[in-house]
C-alpha cells in the first residue's frame, strides 16, 4: 500500500485550505498584498488590483522590481551565493554540472551585458530556440535583467513554426545553439534558425550562437555571434528596473486557429504567484532540490525550471534527457538520487512510458530517493492507474493538477503548503488553488449543479501571474478568453465539479489536444494536410493512445480523379506535418474516406469521429447530414476496409 496523504486531521486542512481560499476571493486585496510582502521590491506596489479602462486587470501597479534580481542578486544579498541554484544533469551528453547563484548570476550578468552591447534594451524583444542546456536559462534571466521581454520557442517546433513567431514578436535577437539530442540524432538548431529567418519577414539583428562542440555544421551568417566570444568580452551588468505591469516574457501556445497566441507574462504579478505557488501548492522550502522535468520551452519550464524554484531560493534541476531511452527507464529514480530531490514535477505521459519499460519499478528498487516528498502530475488528463502506479511504486503522494499555459501556474490542486490536504479522487485535480474562483458553466452561462458537465470557466479576476493580455492581439483575447461567459475567463476545458468541491477536468472542448503532454492544435495540422495537393477535404482529431495520452489522427477526402496510393498520400501528409509544425506532432495516421461526416449546415462532427476511433458510444444528432458515413468509418477502425488505417 503506498504512502497516502494524510488522512487523519482532514477536517482542519478543510479549515486551513477553506479559510485562506475563502478569503483569496473575497479580498484578493489584502490577500495579495500580503503575498507580494514575500517579494523584494525596489519600490513597492501600494494596491494589488488595478482595473483599467478596458476592463482588463492589471497586477501590483506602481511596483518596481527585476525578476533576475529576485531570482538571484536577491538570494546573494542574504548570504546564499554559494549554494547550488541550478544542477544540469544530461544523460544524453552523460555530463552534469552546477552551478551557484553566484556563477549563474555572473553568467546572466554577463551575458546580458553583451546583449546590451548588441543594442538590446528594456522593451525590446528577444527569441531564444535552445536546447535543455544551462545557456537556455542564462538567455532568460539576461533578458528578465535588461527588463528585455524573451519568447522562448520549443525545440521540437519546425522552422516554419519559428518563422511564425518570428513575425509575431520581431525580436532583436535570436538566441540559439548550434545543436540540441534526442535520442537518436542530433538537431541541427542553427540551420533552422537560418531557414527561420529566411522565410519570415522580420529579420533580427543578430544571432547569437552557442557552440556545443557536437560536431553539427555550424553556418556562419554576417550577423552571427559567437556565445562564447561574446561572453569573453562583455561586461558584467545590473538589472533595470522594470514596473510590475511590464511584459517578463511572451510564451506562444497553441490556439483553435493555425496562428499560435503569444500569452503574455508580467514581472511583478508573476514574480509574486511564482513565490505563492512554491510555498503553498508545492510545499516546498527554500534550499531544498525542486525537478520538473519539461522543457523551457514549455510554460511548465518557464514556471517550474527557472522562475519559481530560483525566485524562492531552491536548487533547480534542469535535465537535457527522456524519461525512457536515455539510457533506460531508471534515469528520473538515479536523477532523484543523484541530487537528493525533494519535489519532482513531470507529466503522466512520462510515468507512462517508464511504466511500459519498468512495469515493476525495478528500478525503482535501486536508487534510494527518501528525500522525495512529493510527486506532481500536469499537462494532460492523468488516468488513474498511472496514478495509482506511481503513487505505489514511489511511495509518496502523487498529486495531479491542472493548469494551463495561459494561467501560468495551478488553477486545480491538492495544495500541498497548507498542513493537511485532501483525499486524493483519481481523475480530480482536487480543489480550485487560492486565487482561482473556478466554476462550471452551461452554454447559456448559468451555473452548472454538482457532478454535471460544463464549461470550466474562472470568474474575473484572474489572480496573479496569469495572462494580462495577449500579444499583439487584444481583440483575440477578448474573444478567446472573456466574450464566451461574462465576466469570466472561459478555459477551453470541459469539466464538473463534485458535491464536495472536487473539480474534474474532463477534456479541452475545442480544437486543441495534448499530445505527449504537448498542447498542440489540430486546426494548424488540417491547415497543412489540406494543402496537399490530392486532399479535397480534410479534418484531424486526437484519439485515445496508451502511451501520449491522445494522438492526431488525419482524415482525408481525395480529389476527384486523384489516383494516389493511401500509403503515398500518408508519408506526403505526415512529412509535410514534421516539415510545418515539427515532429513534436506527432502525427502518424491518415485515413482515406468517401466523405467527412458533417450536420446539415456542413459542420464537421469532430466528436463524432473521435468516439468511433477510442471505440466510444455516441449519440447520432438529427442535424446529421448521411448517418450512412459513419458506418463507413467504423467499418474503417474495425479494420474491415483496405485503408491506411493501421488499428493501434
Ligand atoms: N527538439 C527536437 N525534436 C524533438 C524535441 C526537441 N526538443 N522534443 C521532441 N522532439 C521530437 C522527438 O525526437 C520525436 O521525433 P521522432 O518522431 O523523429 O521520433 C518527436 O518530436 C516526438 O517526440 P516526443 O513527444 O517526445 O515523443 P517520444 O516518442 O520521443 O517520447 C515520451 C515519448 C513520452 C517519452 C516523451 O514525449 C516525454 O518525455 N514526454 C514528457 C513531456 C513533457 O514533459 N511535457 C511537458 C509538460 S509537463
Ligand atoms: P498547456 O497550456 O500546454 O499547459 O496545456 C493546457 C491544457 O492541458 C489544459 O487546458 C488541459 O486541457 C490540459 N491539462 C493540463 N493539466 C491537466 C490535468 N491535470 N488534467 C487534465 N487536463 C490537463
Amino acid at each position: 500500500m503506498h504512502k497516502q496523504i494524510k488522512q487523519t486531521t482532514r477536517t482542519m486542512a478543510q479549515i486551513n485550505y477553506e479559510q485562506e481560499f475563502k478569503r483569496s476571493i473575497k479580498d484578493p486585496e489584502n490577500f495579495w498584498m500580503d503575498q507580494a510582502s514575500q517579494i523584494s521590491w525596489f519600490q513597492k506596489p501600494t494596491r494589488a488590483i488595478s482595473k483599467e479602462a478596458n476592463g482588463f486587470y492589471q497586477w501590483f501597479k506602481g511596483g518596481k522590481l527585476n525578476t533576475s534580481y529576485l531570482a538571484l542578486d536577491a538570494h546573494i544579498e542574504n548570504g546564499r551565493g554559494d549554494d547550488i541554484a541550478l544542477i544540469y544533469d544530461s544523460p544524453v551528453t552523460q555530463s552534469i554540472a552546477k552551478h551557484t547563484y553566484l556563477e549563474l548570476r555572473d553568467m546572466v550578468s554577463r551575458l546580458a551585458g553583451g546583449m546590451q552591447r548588441l543594442g538590446v534594451e528594456k522593451g525590446d524583444t528577444v527569441i531564444i530556440y535552445m536546447p535543455m542546456i544551462p545557456q537556455a536559462v542564462v538567455s532568460m534571466l539576461a533578458c528578465a535583467r535588461l527588463g528585455a521581454i524573451h519568447s522562448v520557442v520549443f525545440g521540437g517546433f519546425a522552422p516554419h513554426e519559428l518563422a511564425i513567431r518570428i513575425d509575431d514578436a520581431k525580436p532583436k535577437l535570436i538566441i540559439t545553439a548550434t545543436s540540441g539530442i534526442e535520442v537518436n540524432r542530433i538537431i541541427p538548431y542553427k540551420p533552422m534558425v537560418d531557414e527561420a529567418i529566411k522565410t519570415a519577414t522580420h529579420s533580427p539583428e543578430h544571432v547569437i550562437v552557442f557552440n556545443r562542440k557536437l560536431g553539427a555544421i555550424r553556418p556562419d551568417g554576417e550577423n552571427d555571434i559567437d556565445y562564447a566570444t561574446l561572453m569573453k568580452i562583455a561586461d558584467p551588468v545590473r538589472w533595470t528596473e522594470v514596473d510590475a505591469t511590464d511584459p517578463l516574457y511572451i510564451l506562444y501556445t497553441s490556439g483553435t486557429t493555425g496562428k499560435p497566441k503569444g500569452i503574455i507574462r508580467d514581472n511583478g504579478g508573476h514574480a509574486v504567484a511564482m513565490h505563492y505557488s512554491m510555498k503553498h501548492v508545492y510545499g516546498v522550502n527554500p534550499r531544498e532540490v525542486f525537478w520538473a522535468a519539461s522543457d523551457v520551452g514549455w510554460v511548465v519550464g518557464h514556471s517550474y525550471i527557472v522562475y519559481a524554484p530560483l525566485i524562492y531560493g531552491c536548487t533547480t534541476v534542469l535535465f537535457e534527457g527522456k524519461p525512457v531511452r536515455t539510457p533506460d527507464a531508471s534515469t528520473f529514480w538515479r536523477v532523484i538520487n543523484d541530487h537528493d530531490v525533494n519535489v519532482m514535477f513531470t507529466a503522466p505521459t512520462a510515468i507512462r512510458a517508464i511504466k511500459k519499460e519498468d512495469p515493476n519499478g525495478e528500478f525503482i528498487k535501486q536508487f534510494k530517493m527518501c528525500n522525495l516528498r512529493y510527486l506532481f502530475l500536469a499537462g494532460e488528463r492523468c488516468d488513474a492507474s498511472t496514478l495509482e502506479w506511481a503513487g505505489e511504486k514511489l511511495n509518496v503522494p502523487v498529486i495531479d493538477h491542472w493548469w494551463q499555459t495561459e494561467s501560468g501556474w495551478p488553477i486545480v490542486a491538492n495544495m500541498m503548503g497548507f498542513e493537511n490536504h485532501f483525499e486524493v479522487k483519481p481523475g480530480s485535480a482536487t480543489k480550485p488553488v487560492c486565487g482561482y474562483d473556478v466554476q462550471i458553466l452551461r452554454e447559456d452561462g448559468t451555473q452548472a449543479q454538482p457532478r454535471e458537465e460544463g464549461y470550466v470557466a474562472v470568474k474575473l479576476p484572474l489572480p496573479p501571474g496569469t495572462l494580462p493580455n495577449l500579444w499583439g492581439d487584444t481583440e483575440r483575447f477578448v474573444k478567446g478568453y472573456l466574450q464566451r461567459f461574462e465576466g469570466y475567463y472561459f478555459s477551453g476545458d470541459g469539466g464538473y465539479i463534485d458535491e464536495e468541491g472536487y473539480v474534474f477536468i474532463t477534456g479541452r472542448v475545442d480544437d486543441i489536444i495534448n499530445v505527449a503532454g504537448h498542447r498542440l492544435s489540430t486546426a494548424e495540422m488540417e491547415e497543412v494536410v489540406a494543402k496537399h495537393p490530392d486532399v479535397a477535404e480534410c479534418c484531424v482529431v486526437g484519439i485515445e493512445d496508451d502511451l501520449k495520452g491522445q494522438v492526431p489522427l488525419a482524415l482525408a477526402v481525395l480529389k476527384a480523379g486523384s489516383e494516389i496510393e493511401h500509403f503515398q498520400l500518408q508519408s506526403e501528409v505526415v512529412n509535410d506535418v514534421r516539415k510545418a509544425i515539427g515532429p513534436v506532432a506527432a502525427l502518424k495516421k491518415v485515413l482515406v474516406v468517401e466523405r467527412l461526416p458533417k450536420t446539415r449546415s456542413g459542420k464537421i462532427l469532430r466528436k463524432i469521429i473521435r468516439a468511433i476511433a477510442d471505440g466510444k458510444e455516441y449519440n447520432v444528432p438529427s442535424t446529421i447530414d448521411d448517418p450512412e458515413i459513419l458506418s463507413e468509418i467504423q467499418n474503417l477502425f474495425e479494420g474491415q476496409m483496405v485503408g491506411v488505417f493501421e488499428k493501434k
